[in-house]
């Protein structure tokens, strides 16, 4: 029985100190391992969020190189009609100049739209220059300017009209 144990005795015989700072070294290397890895890991996160921010930088210097490069009307339009509703809202729409003019009229005192003076005219000649109407559009819309504006001069003939009758029967 005895002799059955001594070789597991003889296991216990090695110096528990000694394993004990094999242990220590072994994990001081694997924590030196570790902690160098840790800060490689945290140096590439830095560059990539360094490189992030300068791509960042780039994309908002190009899209103000972009914007600046557009017609001072295009701008001006984005700037003073998209603050509402998006550009689909007009831009679907056709109208010739004085058409434009009364939407714009309309944004202003309907709808407290705010424009400088002289930025209504800007705009309205650019939306009518750059989206232009299908010929039945530009009578159509002619056509119905054409009848507001007689308007009160058929009003007023009518009116006369209307008088020297009365006054030729009595
Ligand atoms: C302060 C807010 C505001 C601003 C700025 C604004 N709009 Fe509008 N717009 C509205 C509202 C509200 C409506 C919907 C009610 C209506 O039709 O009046 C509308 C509707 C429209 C419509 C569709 C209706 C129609 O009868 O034609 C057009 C076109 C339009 N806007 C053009 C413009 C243009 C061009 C500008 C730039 C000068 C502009 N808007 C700026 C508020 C605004």
């Amino acid at each position: 029985m005895l002799a059955c144990l001594a070789p597991l005795c003889g296991h216990a015989d090695i110096d528990e100190s000694e394993y004990e700072f094999k242990k220590t070294v072994r994990s001081a290397v694997e924590r030196k391992r570790l902690a160098s890895e840790f800060r490689a890991a945290q140096q590439a996160e830095a560059e990539m969020a360094r490189q992030e921010a300068a791509r960042e930088v780039l994309r908002l210097a190009a899209e103000k190189a972009a914007w600046d490069a557009l017609p001072y009307p295009v701008r001006l339009t984005q700037t003073r009609c998209t603050s509402c509703h998006s550009e689909d809202n007009y831009l679907e729409q056709r109208h010739n100049r004085v058409g434009w003019e009364l939407v714009i009229l309309r944004m202003q005192y309907l709808n407290d739209a705010e424009l400088q003076d002289g930025e209504g005219g800007v705009i309205a000649s650019h939306l009518a220059a750059n989206y232009p109407q299908t010929a039945v559009e530009a009578l159509a819309e002619a056509a119905r300017q054409l009848g507001v504006a007689l308007l009160p001069i058929a009003l007023c003939l009518g009116w006369r009209f209307a008088r020297s009758r009365r006054g030729g029967k009595s």
